[in-house]
């Protein structure tokens, strides 16, 4: 048997990247600086040290272009990690298709996605920095867990807000992190001033990661030795995830075969930025110019096809500094759609940036045709797919048919960012025809981009 005939390709563990690749060093212009809300000035490093380590703060701003990777990292990255890259051959041949589809499978980590890829890189950078307790949000509860994992790995504790939609369609997700020894509580919660005021306003509240964040940070400033991770988002984190777009691209070398266009799904953003950037650096640097790059979000919550590129507050509540992103409004609460991890108001500065600067395009989808592309993909692969991975998948089964129609043979690549196994409820109402098929709400939207901050609203 060929290579070209292989169904999946495997790195050796030797060749785990031993750097993370910073597309920081790469971009045409740098990326706007975080601004402090009272003065609209640019943060300093040292104001984020209640809230981060320094050696996280420093990854945030940095440009240099490869960070290590520290051995300790590596040496648990190993325990799934270089993940396999798989050529959905059965797919193709389901959709009758001329492209050749690969993608990155992630669901094989312990918590069953990409998220530990940053989750063990933050334990253990505030590990090294003494810090005792980690603190975070959680959607879908695939974040919180994989913190969870990674925090019990280097005898962290950990305390995890989950959207309270998530929560109560979600228990077993809850029970996982509790298994790994953290604590969960579901968000809004009476623990915090930012839950309290939500909860006064609406009992009955579903939550939203940007609440959600607000306790997480609030916990963390209130309590000693105890700092504040996010999932998402963040530079640094980005950074982290670039670990499966160095290995994806080696494994593509090992075939000669170069994407012509690449898809993730997006909630914050770390998974695509993950697997695209170190591609996005050939197109940055002209040595790629043709590639292609799409986001893939719910129309639910339309962050990069109907947002504001403009400064916002990363949370409800106000506690972050202002980032600038394409955002719906810090106040905007998503319908409950089971995508839990893709409700988010807003997304990464870094994907946000490069998304206005035209090097990567956004894509949205309704819930039902997305759980149909993911029942396409799992009759054909096998695998079943969590309900935000199933959004690169709805894109990508649109691209092979095009493909198909047209005859091009097109290199597609994509993001498996995670396992389906604790979201069997939400494919249990597609099944019997239960979901609705939410579009943003025009009106809530237009409320929540009016409490857009003033002083910087373009
Ligand atoms: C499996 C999976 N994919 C994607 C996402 C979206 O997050 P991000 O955009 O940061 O990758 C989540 C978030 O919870 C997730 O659980």
């Amino acid at each position: 048997m060929t290579r070209m005939e292989q169904t999946k390709f495997i790195l050796d563990e030797e060749e785990l990247p031993k750097y993370w690749y910073n597309i920081q060093a790469d971009l045409p212009t740098p990326l706007d600086p975080p601004l402090n809300p009272a003065t609209g000035e640019p943060v300093k490093p040292e104001d984020l040290l209640p809230v981060f380590p320094k050696s996280l703060i420093e990854q945030e701003i940095s440009r240099e272009r490869w960070i290590p990777i520290p051995e300790e990292v590596r040496e648990v990255y190993r325990l799934w990690r270089p993940t396999p890259l798989y050529r959905a051959r059965r797919l193709e041949k389901a959709l009758k298709t001329p492209a050749r589809i690969y993608y990155k499978w992630e669901g094989v980590s312990p918590p069953g996605s990409h998220k530990p890829n940053t989750a063990v890189a933050q334990a253990y950078f505030n590990m090294k920095e003494g810090v005792e307790r980690l603190t975070t949000e959680t959607g879908a509860g695939q974040w919180g867990s994989a913190l969870a994992f990674a925090t019990m790995l280097f005898g962290l504790k950990c305390t995890i807000y989950m959207v309270r939609a998530s929560y109560e369609q979600k228990p077993y997700r809850r029970i996982l992190m509790e298994i790994w020894g953290a604590e969960c509580i579901p968000s809004p919660s009476p623990r915090t001033n930012s839950g309290r005021k939500v909860l006064e306003q609406d009992p009955n509240c579903p939550g939203s990661l940007g609440i959600a964040i607000s306790e997480a940070i609030e916990d963390a400033v209130t309590h000693e030795n105890t700092k504040y991770s996010l999932g998402s988002v963040l530079n640094h984190v980005l950074l982290h995830q670039t670990v499966v777009g160095l290995e994806a691209k080696k494994q593509l070398e090992m075939l000669d075969e170069y994407p012509d266009v690449v898809f993730g799904c997006v909630g914050g953003g770390s998974n695509f930025a993950g697997l695209v950037f170190p591609f996005i650096a050939d197109k940055l640097t002209g040595k790629r110019p043709g590639l292609r790059a799409v986001s893939c979000e719910p129309k639910a919550c339309p962050t990069l096809t109907k947002g504001v590129y403009t400064y916002d507050f990363g949370d409800t509540a106000g506690l972050t500094p202002l980032l600038k992103m394409y955002t719906l409004g810090h106040t905007f609460v998503p319908p409950p759609i089971h995508a839990g991890g893709l409700r988010y108001h807003g997304d990464a500065p870094l994907l946000c940036k490069l998304t206005k600067d035209g090097y990567i395009e956004a894509a949205a989808y309704y819930q039902n045709e997305v759980f149909e592309a993911a029942r396409i993909f799992t009759m054909a692969e096998g695998f079943v797919i969590a309900p935000e991975t199933a959004h690169a998948v709805k894109a990508v089964v649109d691209e092979a048919i095009r493909c198909r129609q047209t005859g091009e043979e097109k290199v597609i690549l994509f993001n498996c960012s995670g396992h389906g196994h604790f979201d069997l409820q939400a494919y249990a109402e597609f099944l019997a025809g239960k979901l609705p098929n939410y579009e943003y709400p025009e009106e809530k939207i237009k409320e929540a981009l009016e409490k857009i901050p003033k002083i910087v609203k373009k």
